[in-house]
């Protein structure tokens, strides 16, 4: 594929390359899927969304896993600039549903510095869920504060800004159906 092509989603920005395209990451969800499928042979499944940049994966995800589950989501806003995380992170969505004795599996866009998610696990491990694992489509593999392991990983990505499939640049380019990395 051609990431300099003009796409008229990209409002005149060029992507430097394609890092996965929209086929590679349906195959890669719909083997994610059944290994989700696998791994929970029984119990209440509850996938949780960390929004916003899950919205995509999670919504093809949970088409994929072939047994009973429930969806709810988790909005975490971290203070401090959009390019790094900052560590502090409170929920300003609070799922509704019960966590006590289900399996929740919280699915992310993408694992950086893992501050996020170690936060988040913290504040979720404490209503007593019966497992909590991850599921991120993408892991940059320099997190080294994380609590719990991600246990289910889409694809391990390159050291790069990346956008597309939910993945945003200052609230752009959620919508680009491959994943691309800025110019
Ligand atoms: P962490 O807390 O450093 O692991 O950051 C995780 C969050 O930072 C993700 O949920 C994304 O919202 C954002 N993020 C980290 N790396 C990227 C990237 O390459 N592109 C877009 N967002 C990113
Ligand atoms: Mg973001």
């Amino acid at each position: 594929m051609n990431g300099s092509t003009a796409d008229p989603r990209l409002d005149g920005r060029a992507v430097k390359r394609i890092v996965y395209g929209a086929e590679q990451i349906a195959e890669r969800v719909r083997q994610l899927g059944a290994e989700i499928t696998t791994r929970y042979p029984d119990g209440e499944l509850l996938v949780l969304g960390l929004l916003k940049g899950s919205f995509i994966f999670l919504g093809d995800l949970v088409r994929q896993i072939e047994r009973p589950l429930q969806v709810d989501f988790v909005v975490a806003a971290s203070y401090g600039s959009e390019m790094a995380s900052s560590g502090n992170v409170r929920l300003v969505y609070d799922p509704e549903t019960n966590l006590e004795g289900k399996h929740i599996l919280l699915v992310e866009d993408i694992v950086d510095s893992g501050r996020t998610l170690t936060k988040l696990t913290d504040l979720l491990s404490v209503r007593r869920p019966q497992s909590l694992e991850i599921c991120a489509l993408l892991h940059k593999h320099v997190a080294t504060e994380l609590r719990y392991p991600v246990t289910l990983v889409g694809f391990d990505a390159p050291h790069e800004f990346l956008v597309g499939y939910g993945l945003d640049h200052a609230e752009n380019f959620r919508h680009l159906p491959y994943i691309a990395s800025l110019q």
